[in-house]
């Protein structure tokens, strides 16, 4: 049973056979958070890390296979110095401290970007923790990390064009499947549902592939602010939208 309230305080239940396997979120709105109470940006980032810790179990909660959050874009090195210097803090602390709740919670980690122009010791963490957290059988959480759709369609095609070149392929052979098995999310479903906080309505660079028919779900609340209420209602949405992928019902 996962009961939840709908805006009108009516208690509804989700269908517990219709959890998205997997949820993608753009977890946006900290600095809005940060300003509205006039704190530095880097106290939103650290309310919005809170935040993924509960929704993180409020999804392993729900049965969800797949939680795939974008952290950092190929874009946020634009801002300040300061503030991404904040966030790649926050990041070394969270990727430290999560290492035994992932063991607890049987939570294997997966970051998805190009994480070598972070710090060293950010890349040795990140290693360490998929390197622990493989063998974890419960949800899988994909943290986005200088990742950009973009970027990594352009990574993918120049290694499966190196394969070409190196005669694994002809040219004419290379279909969806062969394409996704070169992206970040290689055996990964594409995400049902995807949720962006914060009142924005748009994309920006996240997971431009995978996202071709998932449903979107926009919501004016803040990240830090997003509760598991939010997360149930937004799945709520979801249930209740007809999915056709192009076809007839
Ligand atoms: C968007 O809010 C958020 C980010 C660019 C960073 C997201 C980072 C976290 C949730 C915390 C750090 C993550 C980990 C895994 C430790 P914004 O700053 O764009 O908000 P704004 O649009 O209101 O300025």
């Amino acid at each position: 049973m996962f009961p939840f309230l709908n805006n009108n305080k009516e208690e509804i239940q989700l269908d517990e056979k219709n959890i998205p396997k997997h949820i993608a979120i753009i977890m946006d709105g900290n600095g809005r958070w940060a300003s509205k109470r006039a704190l530095p940006k880097k106290a939103g980032h650290k309310a919005g890390a809170q935040t993924l810790e509960k929704i993180s179990q409020a999804a392993i909660d729900l049965g969800v296979q797949h939680l795939t959050v974008y952290a950092f874009s190929t874009e946020n090195w634009k801002r300040s110095e300061q503030e991404i210097k904040g966030i790649m803090d926050l990041l070394r602390e969270y990727l430290k401290n999560y290492i035994e709740q992932a063991k607890k919670d049987n939570v294997r980690v997966h970051i998805i970007g190009d994480i070598s122009p972070l710090d060293m010791d950010i890349q040795k963490r990140i290693l360490e923790l998929e390197e622990l957290t493989k063998q974890k059988t419960g949800m899988n959480l994909h943290i986005a990390l200088n990742y950009g759709g973009r970027d990594e369609l352009l990574r993918a095609i120049r290694k499966i064009s190196r394969a070409v070149a190196e005669g694994k392929y002809q040219a004419e052979e290379i279909g969806e499947k062969e394409l996704e098995q070169y992206l970040d999310t290689a055996n990964v479903p594409d995400p049902e549902l995807l949720i962006r906080t914060s009142g924005e309505e748009r994309i920006s660079n996240f997971l431009l592939w995978q996202i071709a028919y998932s449903e979107f779900c926009f919501t004016e609340k803040l990240w830090p602010d997003f509760t598991e209420n939010d997360l149930k209602q937004a799945i709520y949405q979801y249930q209740n939208r007809e999915r056709r992928f192009g076809g007839r019902k």
